[in-house]
């Protein structure tokens, strides 16, 4: 976690500090500063709070023409949030900030502390300038001494470093957390993620663990591992400004679910044949690739863990194929067996996960295949995958995540039809009816439902203010309640638990008094009865049920207090109806307990941290 942005060129930097900021600020955002380099000295302003805390600092201390600077959005892990403990640090000639954690800190503080380096704060990012600063005099190399001091770090880090005395020149490295360069008309950027200088630049290279990039006023170089000098190969990305910005809705959650039909579409349409089959060749994934697959291993975490639940369900309804979940944080220190034929898919949203890049790591150490399934293009995850297959749903700013989410259930559809069609398990016409169900129905029962948003609203009212929700929910509708119940304790901060709706009567129901709102999820037709008695057990014990169901459900009303009609027209249908009901109770529900929803509290969206 953590955001990183860097500046040097002929144009006013603090601002550019502050507005890329505001868009990092989903990696992190408990804490802020800027170091920005005037006439006579590096000035650093930092301080607990948001980027507006920065700002209002800025407008009583403003800094002037600063032409060079590097500023940091953090998500505390050594040390709490504080002014001091904020990013930038300095030591002696250095001052950088970083994204990542120096494991071996204490170490490296105990040896420094013994020559008498004075610490200020709690923080390893400190400990890495003051390392830095150890290796490095002024006049003497600069590339030379972050490797010297690098390789004394155990961990993951990204570093946005200025020297004393090296004006208007940025230094940068990374080792498992994510970093590029970009290349504006008014000079060179440095960002953990490219939304952050769309409104600047669209030229970008994402740098590569090994490399340092050394940025000036008019020249953006790379020097190598072996100390070879060279041009980065620029890339130019097809986001818009527009894309990182809210769009007339009042927050990015609310923007990004209604950015779910288009985003279904765009994760789908490339991935079909003119004959309308399912085929991740663009991908390069072809038919024959699944021919032998015996295993699916799906590794992730969070949402995207609970997209994987659903994927595994239709691997091995639709494929044949048997297919497990793993928490990409348990997967390396408690690997299950793999069978020949096990291909394993990481799924991630951010493609810098770091639990689920290590499980995926561990994975190729033991010459296993891997899939990705990510949404942020070059990122880590993507890269080091053997395939990768983006979800395209462009970039996402809320903390919690929904088009990411939708898309990756939209991906594992398309994913599963391609997989059983290769195997021979389903027909051409069945494989066809599938990409339609997800390209055609999906997107359209997202639409239907968004259309429902007043009453959804309106059930939201009957949750707000609750001290614990259930969602129950059996076999696919299991796998969407979990995600249901995390949407919403992550935005709300109300207790919120899945369970599977036959399972809650060995126990938890015992939790359920009158009023207690329970939320059945019922997408599977011939699961209906068996979740109706469910449905029953707890209503009859007080519980305020919504019942999210099938618009075929017979009598619904009769055993629920609300009821959620969904369509019928295909099982993706009637899955992503259910999905953006969820999400829009969730919503609505934080909405009216007047939460930070973009931002809930300490959390981050992306988690380069173990
Ligand atoms: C964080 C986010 C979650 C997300 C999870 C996995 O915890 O808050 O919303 O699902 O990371 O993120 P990824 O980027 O790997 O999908």
């Amino acid at each position: 976690m953590c955001g990183i942005i860097g500046y040097t060129g002929e144009g006013n930097a603090v601002p550019k500090m502050t507005k890329g900021l505001t868009v990092l600020e989903y990696r992190g955002y408990d804490s802020v500063g800027i170091a920005a380099e005037t006439e006579d000295a590096i000035e650093v302003v930092k301080c607990k709070g948001r980027i507006t805390s920065l700002e209002e600092k800025l407008e009583k201390h403003p800094i002037e023409g600063a032409h060079c600077a590097i500023g940091h959005t953090r998500w505390a892990t050594h040390g709490g949030p504080s002014d001091v403990n904020a990013h930038p640090h300095k030591a002696g000639n250095v001052v950088l900030v970083h994204n990542g954690i120096i494991e071996n800190y204490k170490e490296l503080k105990d040896e420094l502390s013994k020559t008498g380096t004075p610490f200020l704060s709690e923080t390893d990012t400190e400990v890495a300038a003051a390392t830095l600063n150890a290796c490095y005099r002024p006049g003497s190399d600069p590339v030379k001494a972050i490797r010297e001091a690098t390789a004394k770090m155990k961990g993951s880090y990204a570093f946005g470093i200025l020297f004393v005395d090296l004006p208007g020149e940025i230094y940068a490295i990374r080792q498992g957390s994510p970093l590029i360069l970009a290349k504006g008309e008014d000079g060179y950027y440095l960002a953990s993620d490219m939304t952050a200088l769309l409104p600047f630049t669209k030229t970008y290279y994402p740098l590569k663990e090994g490399q340092i990039a050394h940025l000036t006023p008019d020249s953006g170089t790379l020097v190598a591992g072996d100390g070879r000098v060279f041009e980065p190969q620029w890339k130019k990305t097809e986001m818009t400004p527009e894309s990182a910005q809210k769009g007339g809705y009042e927050h990015f959650m609310l923007k990004e679910i209604y950015e779910q039909p288009e985003a279904i579409v765009k994760s789908a349409s490339t991935r079909i044949t003119k004959d309308g089959l399912p085929d991740f060749s663009v991908d390069g994934i072809l038919p024959d690739f699944w021919k032998p697959v015996k295993n699916i291993q799906i590794v992730a975490c969070g949402s995207a863990m609970h997209a994987g639940i659903v994927g595994a369900k239709l691997f091995e309804e639709v494929a044949k194929i048997p297919a497990s979940v793993y928490i990409a944080s348990e997967y390396r220190y408690h690997p299950p067996l793999a069978v020949e034929g096990t291909i394993v898919i990481p799924i991630s949203q951010s493609g810098e996960t770091a639990d689920t890049l290590a499980a995926m790591n561990y994975a190729k150490s033991k010459g296993l295949p891997t899939v990705a399934i990510v949404n942020a293009v070059e990122t880590t995850i993507a890269r080091e995958a053997d395939h990768r297959v983006y979800t395209y749903a462009g970039p996402e700013i809320a903390v919690a995540t929904t088009k990411g989410y939708c898309t990756q259930v939209s991906v594992l559809f398309m994913m599963a039809a391609a997989a059983a069609h290769a195997c021979g398990r389903i027909s051409d016409d069945e494989a066809k009816a599938l990409v339609q169900s997800v390209v055609k129905d999906a997107p359209a029962a997202v639409l239907s439902m968004l259309e429902k948003r007043d009453y959804l609203r309106e059930l939201a009212r009957g949750l707000a203010g609750k001290e614990h929700i259930f969602y129950i929910g059996r076999g696919l509708d299991y796998a969407l309640s979990m995600e249901a119940a995390l949407k919403l304790k992550e935005i709300s901060y109300i207790h919120c638990e899945a369970y599977a709706a036959g399972e809650l009567k060995h126990g938890t129901i015992s939790l359920i008094e009158e009023g207690t709102p329970v939320i059945a999820i019922s997408t599977e037709k011939a699961l209906y009865d068996k979740t109706e008695s469910n449905v029953r057990e707890v209503r009859s014990r007080g519980a305020k049920l919504i019942l999210i169901c099938r618009a075929d459900a017979e009598n619904p009303e009769r055993s629920a207090d609300s009821v959620i009609y969904l369509p019928i027209n295909s099982l993706a249908a009637t899955l992503f109806a259910a999905m953006t009901a969820v999400q829009t109770i969730a919503y609505e529900t934080a909405y009216l307990c007047g939460c930070d929803i973009d931002r809930p509290r300490n959390l981050a969206k992306s988690v380069t941290v173990e």
